[in-house]
């Protein structure tokens, strides 16, 4: 990064997101802890190893800005400045060894979100937004899809944890859109299909329920490479909103 505005906050994210990133690769096939928040919802040793190491390094070098963070909640100062944190986006798939999670850090300023992170480990994926700085995938430039049309968009989306209760929304939006779509994918990480979208592999994806840890630095990834985010409603969204729509911003209405 070139700029020097927020050089700082983004060298000390990404450091965060790479040791967190190794940590995750070092148990990754020997978990020994799955515990359950929920009935298909888990928190494992890695999710909480992974946030420790981050947290130390975020509130070393910036002790005074508050935390939100997945698994050790909130941590409110006097400041105007909140890193955003999901240590582990994709526990299922972590837990499974299905190679697609990642580390989610943002950090919002005065209710916009500045810095954005997301890195997959496995893949050795990095992606990183600074606010009007552009969108970047291993410190190359991405751009959202040119794809217009529905039938020619390959579209990704997540269910809940509290899907077995309430299945019928779900189903009945997944229904409308997969006969309209050219193919719907089910990742498992919505940090990673919303770095998909910015990087014009997914030319959309939605999703309800979701927190703002797992939306919040992928949101300016997608907007920083020209796409859009708007509510299932069309309205602005902010990551501490219901509903996420994320697309090459083509295809969006
Ligand atoms: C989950 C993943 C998943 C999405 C879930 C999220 P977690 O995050 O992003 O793709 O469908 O709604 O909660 O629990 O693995 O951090
Ligand atoms: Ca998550
Ligand atoms: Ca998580």
């Amino acid at each position: 990064m070139n700029n020097i505005k927020w050089k700082n906050e983004f060298d000390v994210a990404k450091k965060a997101a790479v040791e967190a990133g190794h940590v995750l690769n070092d148990l990754s096939g020997r978990l020994t802890q799955i515990m359950k928040k929920g009935v298909i919802d888990l928190v494992t040793n890695a999710d909480l190893a992974a946030e420790k190491i981050i947290l130390e390094i975020i509130s070393q070098n910036f002790p005074n800005d508050n935390i939100l963070s997945e698994e050790k909640g909130e941590l409110k100062q006097n400041s105007n400045r909140t890193w955003i944190i999901d240590p582990l986006d994709g526990t299922t798939n972590f837990a499974h060894q299905f190679p697609f999670f990642a580390v989610s850090i943002a950090l919002e300023v005065e209710n916009e979100i500045i810095i954005g992170i997301v890195y997959n480990p496995c893949r050795n994926e990095f992606f990183q937004a600074v606010k009007g700085q552009g969108a970047y995938h291993n410190q190359k430039p991405v751009h959202v899809s040119q794809t217009t049309v529905l039938n020619e968009s390959l579209l990704a989306t997540g269910f809940p944890y509290d899907i077995h209760e309430n299945p019928d929304q779900v189903f009945d939006l997944f229904k409308r859109i997969m006969i309209r779509a050219q193919g719907i994918r089910r990742p498992g990480s919505a940090a990673l299909d919303l770095c998909y979208v910015a990087a014009g592999i997914l030319d959309g994806f939605w999703e309800a329920k979701l927190k703002p840890w797992d939306t919040a630095a992928g949101m300016l990834i997608v907007e920083e490479a020209g796409g859009k985010i708007s509510t299932f409603q069309g309205t602005a969204y902010i990551p501490y909103e219901d509903t996420i729509i994320a697309t090459n911003s083509r295809i969006h209405a």
